[in-house]
């Protein structure tokens, strides 16, 4: 009698799990060797201090970190949001500052308060992946912008909005998931140019602009936004720790107060205690020596895994060199399959992220997301090393 397929939306009844958690199964394998995962690295976890903050936190704000609280955010957390961004040239209010429950709800929260089913949205070729799924969730029509190895391209970005009205566009303009591309300061003047004609809300989603490993800071669409139109994201998720789910929005006040109707009906509001150790972590001064510490780690990894490639992918693939974040993109050549290369990865005990599920329109097939934070070093050449015989394998079998 009780079925619950009859029950579930429309939405829920086609939504798949992604393809990251499915190879979960694969990867959590003892000698197992895995680029799929998009983790920060365990061992930047500042464990110790974060023990002591809570601890100090308990005592000493017991009752405003355990009684429900604001919808907002915590005051002290989101001042330090105001001026850190208003010191880097997006002159922020508390008003304008929203505490979620990690980006990914930012994104949630948006989406919610502003799709109709039908409604527009673009975004860069190849985005993030669940943000794909949130934006079909609410039933947008989700268009792919042509982007080319410098990211999304403006002149196609006005093309599609003069196709008729978009109410989002969603961007990662630092070292973007899953191509590692950082917008330059031209294209970002030229989209923010173009966009400023169009009534479209700008996100902004910027979770590992402060891990930069080369190149100079590019600044944020967010300082070129006269009218309030772009939604900035914030995250302390890959600078402290994702399980703390603490992270921001910076942005004009009617939106922060439709987020924070969001937040009302949501969870109500990001748990009290991680947000007062977020913040009593960055007033005592740890987050910038944390962060130099993290980008001396991973412009390592980086840096081994761009030798790795150099050493051991046939030279049929191309790569782009990311200036920061946590991923590198690869390219097979044009006709062949990543996810078909798995069933030669997988067996050898090897993964990456087939690209495919990045994008909004199902191409990219011949393209891989490599994650480069978490291996060691010896596993970076070990596994670097299999994947690149196994291509070889591929390549050779499918002439
Ligand atoms: C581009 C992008 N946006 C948002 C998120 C979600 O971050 P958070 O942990 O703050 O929810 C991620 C996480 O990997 C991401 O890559």
């Amino acid at each position: 009698m009780f079925d619950s397929e009859l029950l579930f939306s429309g939405a829920f009844k086609n939504l798949k799990g992604n393809i990251i958690r499915e190879l979960y199964k694969y990867t959590t394998q003892p000698g197992f060797i895995s680029f799929a995962g998009g983790n920060p690295s365990p061992q930047t976890f500042p464990n110790e201090i974060l023990a002591d903050l809570s601890a100090e936190v308990l005592r000493n704000n017991g009752v405003s970190c355990l009684q429900y609280g604001v919808s907002n955010g915590q005051m002290p957390l989101r001042q330090y949001v105001a001026e850190t961004m208003t010191a880097e040239q997006v002159p922020t209010a508390v008003e304008n500052v929203v505490i979620t429950s990690g980006s990914q709800q930012t994104l949630d929260l948006l989406a919610k308060a502003v799709i109709n089913p039908g409604d527009r949205i673009l975004v860069e070729s190849p985005t993030y992946v669940a943000a794909l799924k949130i934006f079909s969730i609410y039933g947008a029509e989700v268009v792919a912008v042509e982007s080319d190895d410098e990211g999304i391209i403006p002149q196609a970005l006005k093309e599609e909005l003069e196709k008729g009205p978009v109410k989002l566009i969603y961007l990662i303009p630092n070292f973007q998931n899953p191509t590692g591309i950082t917008l330059s300061l031209e294209r970002r003047k030229e989209i923010m140019d173009i966009v400023q004609h169009y009534n479209v809300i700008v996100i902004e989603d910027d979770p590992y602009g402060k891990l930069r490993y080369s190149g100079e800071a590019v600044p944020h669409l967010k300082t070129m936004d006269p009218q309030g139109q772009v939604v900035y994201m914030g995250s302390f998720s890959k600078i402290i720790a994702p399980g703390l789910r603490v992270a921001y929005a910076v942005c004009d006040e009617k939106i922060a107060q439709k987020l924070v109707l969001g937040k009302q009906n949501n969870d109500m509001h990001t748990p009290s205690l991680t947000q007062l150790i977020v913040y009593e972590y960055c007033k005592r001064g740890y987050l910038e020596p944390h962060i130099q510490e993290c980008c001396k780690l991973y412009t390592q990894k980086r840096d081994t895994m761009l030798n790795m490639l150099d050493k051991y992918f046939p030279k049929e693939m191309h790569w782009i060199k990311p200036d920061g974040g946590l991923f590198l993109w690869s390219k097979l050549p044009e006709g062949y399959s990543a996810m078909k290369l798995l069933d030669y990865a997988l067996p050898a005990k090897v993964a990456y992220v087939p690209g495919d599920s990045f994008f909004a329109d199902e191409s990219g097939i011949n393209t891989m997301r490599l994650n480069f934070s978490t291996a060691t070093e010896e596993d970076m050449e070990k596994g670097l090393k299999l994947l690149g015989e196994q291509i070889e394998n591929y390549l050779r079998d499918s002439k």
